[in-house]
C-alpha cells in the first residue's frame, strides 16, 4: 500500500483525475517472451497470469475504477490448435483459482465477448464467477475473451433491431448503451505492451477518445513500476476532446 499514488483534483468525468478512473489493456508479446527464452509460447501465456494477478493488485491499491484485459480476441482462433486449447485450459485455471482472491479483493468480474463459441463447462465457470463477484463495490476487472470491436458493434445493432428501433431512430447514445461494456464509461487509457502500435480490433468504439500509451515491454515482463510509469505518462497529458488548449485550461 505504499505505493499508491495520490488523488489530487479528481474529476468525476476523468479530466484531470490524478489516476485514470477505467485502464484497458492490450496485454502482447507472451509468444516472443518465451521464444526469446528458448521456451514454448505457452510458458509466457502462464508468465503472464502472473502479470495479471500483480497489476490487478495494483490497480485496486491505487483505486483505479475499471480494469479491462484484452485476453482472447476474436481473431485469436486462427492460432495453432494446440495453443488455443492451451489458453483455454489457462483461462479455466484462472476463473478457478482466482475466484476466491476476487471475493477478498472487493472485484467484479466481467467477461465479455461472444461466450458461444466457449466449451460449456467454461461458459458455466464464466456465469458463476461472475455472480459470485455481482455485488462486490471494488474494482470492475472486465475479461475480454473471444472478443472483437466489429462483432461488439455488430451485436450492438443487432440488439436495437431485435427492439424494434427503426431506421434513422439510432442515435450514439442507444448505440452505446447496447456494447458490451455498457456499464463502464469509456477507458481513459489504453496500454499495449509488446512493441506493436494496433488496436486489433479491441474496444474501437470505446477507444474514441482514449490516451494511447505504447510500450515495447512483453506482457510478462510488464509490472507495477511499468503500470506506474503509463500513469505518470497519462497524468501529464491534456485531454482536449475537440476544445482548444486554452478552453480546457479556464474550465
Ligand atoms: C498476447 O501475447 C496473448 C494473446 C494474444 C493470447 P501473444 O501470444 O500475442 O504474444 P506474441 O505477440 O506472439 O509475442
Ligand atoms: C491482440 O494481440 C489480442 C490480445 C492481446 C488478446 P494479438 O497478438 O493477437 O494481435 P495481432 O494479431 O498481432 O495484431
Ligand atoms: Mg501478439
Amino acid at each position: 500500500m505504499n505505493s499508491i499514488i495520490k488523488t489530487k483534483n479528481v474529476k468525476s468525468d476523468g479530466e484531470n483525475a490524478a489516476v485514470p478512473k477505467h485502464i484497458a489493456i492490450i496485454m502482447d508479446g507472451n509468444g516472443r517472451w518465451a521464444t526469446k527464452r528458448f521456451l514454448p509460447r505457452f510458458a509466457g501465456h502462464a508468465k503472464g497470469v502472473k502479470t495479471v494477478n500483480k497489476v490487478v493488485e495494483a490497480c485496486v491499491n491505487r483505486g483505479i475504477e475499471y480494469l479491462t484485459l484484452f485476453a482472447f480476441s476474436s481473431e485469436n482462433w486462427r492460432r495453432p490448435q494446440e495453443e488455443v486449447s492451451l489458453l483455454m485450459q489457462l483461462f479455466r485455471k484462472v476463473l478457478v483459482g482466482e475466484i476466491r482472491k476476487m471475493g477478498e479483493n472487493n472485484i467484479r468480474l466481467k467477461v465479455i465477448g461472444d461466450l458461444s463459441k466457449f466449451d460449456q463447462d467454461l461458459q458455466e465457470l464464466v456465469r458463476v464467477a461472475e455472480s459470485e463477484t455481482a455485488a462486490n463495490t471494488g474494482l470492475t476487472l472486465t475479461i475480454c475473451a473471444n472478443y472483437g470491436g466489429h462483432w461488439d458493434i455488430v451485436n450492438a445493432c443487432n440488439k436495437l433491431i431485435a427492439k424494434g428501433i427503426g431506421q434513422g431512430e439510432i442515435t450514439e447514445d442507444m448505440l452505446s448503451a447496447h456494447l458490451s461494456m455498457a456499464y463502464a464509461p469509456e477507458p481513459d487509457m489504453l496500454i499495449r505492451t509488446g512493441g506493436e502500435a494496433r488496436i486489433s480490433n479491441f474496444l474501437l468504439w470505446q477507444l474514441a477518445y482514449s490516451e494511447f500509451y505504447f510500450t515495447d515491454t512483453f506482457w510478462p515482463d510488464f509490472d507495477v513500476q511499468a503500470l506506474d510509469d503509463a500513469i505518470t505518462s497519462f497524468q501529464k497529458r491534456e485531454r482536449r476532446f475537440g476544445k482548444t488548449s486554452e478552453q480546457v485550461q479556464v474550465q
